[in-house]
C-alpha cells in the first residue's frame, strides 16, 4: 500500500485506484505467462507427442492432441489416457510402440495397457530400476536365462532385465561405451568378459593402455591383454586378417561356425592420444594422417558380425577423435547399441541424436542403454573380479575332466595337452607355435581342469596344415 500511495502522488490519482490497477496487471500478468507456458507446452510437447502416436494408434494427430492431457512434470505417479479407433489391434507390438514414443519424450520408462469403458489406453510411470545391484543377485539369472549371444546388461524399470542379443541375427554385434571416468567402465567390462567366457568363448584380445582393467581375471582363458603402442595396433590387424580368413573359409563352407572373439577396446580416448602421438613419430611423409589402426577397427566393426567376432568399446566420451576421424560415422554406428553415463548434452546429442536427452544420473552403475531408439535406464551389477573370475571358470572349464576332450568320444590318444607337447607333435619350437596360434586360433580348442589349452589331435594337424595323412 505503501508503493501505491507513492505512486498515486506522482500520477494525482487516488491510491485505491492505483492498488486496484496494480492488482490486476500482476494477476493478468500471471494468467499471461501462465497461459502462455500452456501453450508452450502445447505446441512443443503435446502436439509432436499426438502426431508421433498418430501412427501406431491409427488416429488422427489432431484429435488425439485435443485428447492428450500430460503434465508438464512426470513423476512415478502420472497416468496419461487417451481413446483409440477401432482399428487399434492392441498387439504388444503397438503398447511397446505408444511406450517408446513416450519414454524419448518425456523421459521415464512406460507401461502400456488397455483399459475398456470406455476403451483406451493407459500408460503409467514404471518405478525406477534398483539403487544397487550385486554380482551375487544376478549370477542364478544368468546361468538360467543367458546364453553364449545373450548377455546380462542389468535391471531397468520395475526390476526388468535387460538382455544384450549379440546373436548373429540380434540388435547388436559391437557396443559402445561412452561413460565418464568412475563411471564404472572397467567394473562393466570384467562383468561381460565373465559372462562371455562363462558361455565359452575363450578369445578376447584386450587393447588397455592403461593396464589395469581386467586385473583380477587374469585365469580367464584366452584373456590376451595388449599394452604397448606397435603390440596393440598388431593384434588389431591380426583380428582383421583372421576376419579375412574366415570369411574365405565361409564361402567353402556357408554353413562353418566359428569361434566367438569378443575384443575388447577399453580407454579409447587415452588411446587416440598415444596412438596419435606414435603414428606421428614414425609416419613417412606420404602415408595419411590417421594411423592405420582404424582401418583396421573400422573394418572389424562392420564386417566381422558372420564370423563370429563381437567388439565392445569404451571410451570416456566418444568423440570423433577417439573413432578414428573421417571413419568417425561409420565408426559410432557401427555400434549397434549404445550405453552412456556421466554425460553432457553434447555427447548425448551426437551418440543419440535423441530428444528430450536423458537425464545422467548420479548413481553408481546407473546407465542409459539405447537399444533400438529406445532409452532404458539400466543398474549394471556390480562384482568383485574374484568372484566375477570364479563365475567365469564354473562354467566353461566345469565339464572338462583332465586331459579328456568334452563329448568328441575320442580317448586320450586324439588329444594333445599343452603347448610343449603340440609344438613337439608338429616339429615346431614352442615359441614358434605359440606365436602362430595366438596369430590364427585352433579350432576346436578347449582348456583343461587346471587350465592348460589342448587340442583334439586332428584339429591340430588340420590347423598347421598337415592333414589327415601325416596322423597314420
Ligand atoms: N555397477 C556398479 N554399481 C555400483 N558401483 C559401481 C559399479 N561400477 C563401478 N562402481 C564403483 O565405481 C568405482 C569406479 O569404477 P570403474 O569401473 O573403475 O570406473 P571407470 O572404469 O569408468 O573409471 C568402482 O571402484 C566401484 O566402487
Ligand atoms: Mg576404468
Amino acid at each position: 500500500m505503501f508503493t501505491a500511495t507513492i505512486i498515486a502522488g506522482l500520477l494525482e490519482a487516488p491510491w485505491p485506484t492505483v492498488a486496484v490497477a496494480g492488482l490486476t496487471t500482476i494477476g493478468g500478468g500471471w494468467l499471461g505467462i501462465r497461459w502462455i507456458r500452456g501453450r508452450w507446452h502445447f505446441r512443443r510437447k503435446i502436439r509432436p507427442t499426438a502426431r508421433a502416436l498418430a501412427l501406431p494408434t491409427g488416429h488422427s494427430s489432431v484429435a488425439l492432441a485435443q485428447h492428450l492431457s500430460i503434465p508438464r512434470t512426470i513423476t512415478e505417479d502420472t497416468q496419461i489416457e487417451f481413446p483409440v479407433p477401432d482399428t487399434f489391434q492392441h498387439s504388444a507390438g503397438q503398447h511397446d510402440a505408444v511406450a517408446t514414443i513416450l519414454g524419448n519424450r518425456f523421459g521415464h520408462d512406460w507401461h502400456v495397457r488397455t483399459a475398456r469403458n470406455p476403451l483406451r489406453i493407459v500408460a503409467t510411470v514404471k518405478k525406477e530400476p534398483p539403487g544397487k545391484v550385486l554380482f551375487a543377485e544376478v549370477a542364478d539369472l544368468i546361468r538360467e536365462q543367458g546364453g553364449p549371444w545373450k548377455i546380462l546388461a542389468g535391471f531397468g524399470a520395475n526390476r526388468e532385465p535387460l538382455w544384450l542379443d549379440f546373436s548373429p541375427g540380434g540388435e547388436l554385434v559391437n557396443l559402445g561405451v561412452s561413460v565418464g571416468t568412475g563411471g564404472g567402465k572397467s567394473a562393466f567390462l570384467r562383468f561381460v568378459v565373465a559372462q562371455f567366457a562363462y558361455w565359452g568363448a575363450d578369445d578376447f584380445p584386450v587393447i588397455d593402455t592403461k593396464f589395469v582393467s581386467l586385473t583380477g581375471m587374469e585365469d580367464i582363458p584366452g584373456l590376451r591383454v595388449y599394452r604397448r603402442v606397435e603390440e596393440q595396433w598388431k593384434a588389431l590387424h591380426d583380428v582383421r586378417l583372421d576376419m579375412d580368413d574366415r570369411y574365405e573359409e565361409l564361402l567353402l563352407n556357408p554353413q562353418k561356425s566359428f569361434r566367438p572373439r569378443v575384443t575388447i577396446l577399453e580407454e579409447q580416448n587415452d588411446a587416440a592420444i598415444e596412438w596419435r602421438a606414435h603414428w606421428q613419430e614414425i609416419k613417412e611423409r606420404r602415408d595419411p594422417a590417421t594411423p592405420p589402426v582404424y582401418q583396421d577397427i573400422t573394418r572389424m566393426l562392420i564386417k566381422q558380425r558372420q564370423v563370429g567376432g563381437r567388439t565392445i568399446g569404451v571410451y570416456q566420451r566418444m568423440t570423433a577423435a577417439s573413432c578414428g576421424g573421417i571413419d568417425a560415422t561409420v565408426f559410432r554406428d557401427a555400434y549397434g547399441v549404445k550405453a552412456l553415463s556421466r554425460f553432457g548434452p553434447g555427447a548425448w546429442d551426437t551418440l543419440t541424436g535423441i530428444k528430450p536427452r536423458a537425464t545422467p544420473s548420479n548413481i553408481p552403475g546407473r546407465w542409459t542403454f539405447v537399444v533400438e531408439g529406445r532409452v532404458r535406464p539400466i543398474q549394471v551389477p556390480y562384482g568383485e573380479p574374484a568372484e566375477l573370475s570364479a563365475f567365469a571358470l564354473s562354467g566353461r572349464v566345469r565339464d572338462i575332466p583332465t586331459g579328456e576332450v568334452v563329448g568328441q568320444g575320442q580317448g586320450q590318444e586324439g588329444v594333445v595337452i599343452g603347448l610343449e607337447e603340440a609344438a613337439a607333435r608338429l616339429r615346431m619350437k614352442p615359441e614358434t607355435f605359440r606365436k602362430a596360434r595366438q596369430r590364427r586360433p585352433i579350432t576346436g580348442e578347449f582348456r583343461t581342469a587346471q587350465n592348460r589349452p589342448g587340442w583334439p589331435l586332428d584339429a591340430l594337424l588340420r590347423w598347421a596344415g598337415m592333414g589327415e595323412a601325416e596322423t597314420a
